[in-house]
C-alpha cells in the first residue's frame, strides 16, 4: 500500500517524507553499494576474483595478507577508490611510495592479472575498487576466517595522493592507543572496530624496521620473544627482514593475534598497546578467549572499512587497467 492513499492523514505522508529526506541528506555515502550490484552485468564476476586469489595463495601465502593491507590502505586515503593501484604519473604522484607503503605493500601483479581475467568476462563494467575489495573478503577466508557478502558499485578515482598518504592517516606502527583510536574515528570507524580489524595482523610478515624499537627497547614483551626476533633483527641493518605478525599461527587467519598480545607477544608497538593496561584490554581478552566473537565483529567492521567514502554513480570511472587512469 502507498504511503499516500486518501486514507493517510497528511500530518503522517509529511512525517515519512521528512524522514526520508533525513536518511538522504544523513547520506550514507554508500547509499548506492550493493551486494548484487553486477548480478545482471557481469554474473561470473565473484567466482573470476575467488579463484584468482586462490591461485595466488596457492603459489605463495603471504599474498592473502598483502590484499587484504591493500584494501586497507586504499579505503583511508580518500576513501575506497583503487587510489593505492595508480601509478605516478606526469600530473601526480601516487600512494605507493609514501611512507606507509613504500618498499612494503604489494599485490599489484595479483590484482592486475585478476583485472584483465575480470575485462575479458565484462569489459569496462568492474572497478579496480571492487576488485580490491573481493580479494580482501577472499583472502581471508581462504586463509581459514569467515566469510561474508561484499557490498559493491564502488568506482575508481581518476587521481591519487601522495601527500593524503603520507599525512597519518594511515597510523604508523609507533602509535599511542590513542592515536590509534583517533586515526580510526576520522573514518566513522569505532575503538571496537579499530580494536577488531587489528586483527587482520593474525597473517602475514613485519619489516625488521617497524618493530625494531619495540624488540629491543621496550619491557612489556616477554623476554624470550623478544630474543628471538632478535635474532633475525639486528640492532643495526637488517631493516628489510621479515617476521610473521602472529608468533603461533601465522598463515591462519585466527584469534591467536590476541592470545598473543595477552602473552606480550605482539610484534608491533601498534599491536601490544591494545593490551597494555588499558581502555581495549577486555576487548583484546574477549577475542582471545572467543573466536566467534571475533569472525562476527570482523566481518562488521570490514564492511563498514568499505563503505569510507566510495565514488558512486557518475563520480570517478571505471578503469581499464588499475595501474593507470583511462
Ligand atoms: C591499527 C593500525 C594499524 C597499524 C599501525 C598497522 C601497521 C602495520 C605495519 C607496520 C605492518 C608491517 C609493514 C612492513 O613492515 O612492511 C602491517 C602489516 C599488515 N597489516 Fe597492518 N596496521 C594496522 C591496521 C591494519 C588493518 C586495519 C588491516 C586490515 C584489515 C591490516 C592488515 C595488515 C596485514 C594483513 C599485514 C601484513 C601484510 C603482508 O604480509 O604483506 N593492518 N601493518
Ligand atoms: C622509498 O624507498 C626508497 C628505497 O627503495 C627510498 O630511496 C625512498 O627515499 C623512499 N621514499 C620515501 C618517500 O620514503
Ligand atoms: C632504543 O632507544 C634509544 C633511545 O631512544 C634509541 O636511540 C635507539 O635507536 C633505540 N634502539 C633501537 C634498536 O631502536
Amino acid at each position: 500500500m502507498g504511503i499516500t492513499t486518501s486514507h493517510t492523514p497528511k500530518n503522517v505522508v509529511s512525517f515519512v517524507l521528512a524522514l526520508q529526506l533525513v536518511f538522504l541528506l544523513m547520506g550514507s555515502s554508500s547509499a548506492q553499494l550493493s551486494t548484487s550490484f553486477y548480478s545482471k552485468t557481469c554474473p561470473k564476476l565473484l567466482p573470476i576474483v575467488r579463484s584468482g586469489v586462490q591461485s595466488a595463495i596457492a603459489k605463495e601465502t603471504r599474498m592473502g595478507a598483502s590484499l587484504l593491507r591493500l584494501h586497507f590502505h586504499d579505503c583511508f586515503v580518500n576513501g575506497c577508490d583503487g587510489s593505492i593501484l595508480l601509478d605516478d604519473t606526469a600530473t601526480f604522484r601516487g600512494e605507493q611510495t609514501a611512507p606507509p607503503n613504500n618498499r612494503s605493500v604489494r599485490g599489484f601483479d595479483v590484482i592486475k592479472a585478476i583485472k584483465s581475467s575480470v575485462e575479458k568476462a565484462c569489459p569496462s563494467v568492474v572497478s579496480c575498487a571492487d576488485i580490491l575489495t573481493l580479494t580482501a573478503r577472499d583472502s581471508v577466508n581462504i586463509l581459514g576466517g569467515p566469510t561474508w557478502e561484499v557490498k559493491l558499485g564502488r568506482r575508481d578515482s581518476k587521481t591519487a595522493s601522495f601527500s593524503a598518504a603520507s599525512s597519518g592517516v594511515i597510523p604508523p606502527p609507533s602509535s599511542t592507543l590513542a592515536n590509534l583510536i583517533n586515526r580510526f574515528s576520522a573514518k566513522g570507524l569505532s575503538t571496537k572496530d579499530m580494536v577488531v580489524l587489528s586483527g587482520a595482523h593474525t597473517i602475514g610478515l613485519a619489516r625488521c624496521t617497524s618493530f625494531k624499537n619495540r624488540i629491543y627497547n621496550e619491557s612489556n614483551i616477554d623476554a624470550s620473544f623478544a630474543k628471538l626476533r632478535q635474532r633475525s633483527c639486528p640492532r643495526s641493518g637488517g631493516d628489510d627482514n621479515l617476521a610473521p605478525l602472529d608468533v603461533a599461527t601465522p598463515k591462519l587467519f585466527d584469534n591467536y593475534y590476541y592470545k598473543n598480545l595477552v602473552n606480550q607477544k605482539g610484534l608491533l608497538h601498534s599491536d601490544q598497546v591494545l593490551h597494555n593496561g588499558g581502555s581495549t584490554d577486555s576487548l583484546v581478552e574477549q577475542y582471545s578467549k572467543n573466536d566467534k566473537i571475533f569472525d562476527a565483529d570482523f566481518v562488521t567492521a570490514m564492511i563498514k572499512m568499505g563503505d569510507i567514502q566510495p565514488l558512486t554513480g557518475s563520480q570517478g570511472e571505471i578503469r581499464k587497467v588499475c595501474s593507470k587512469p583511462n
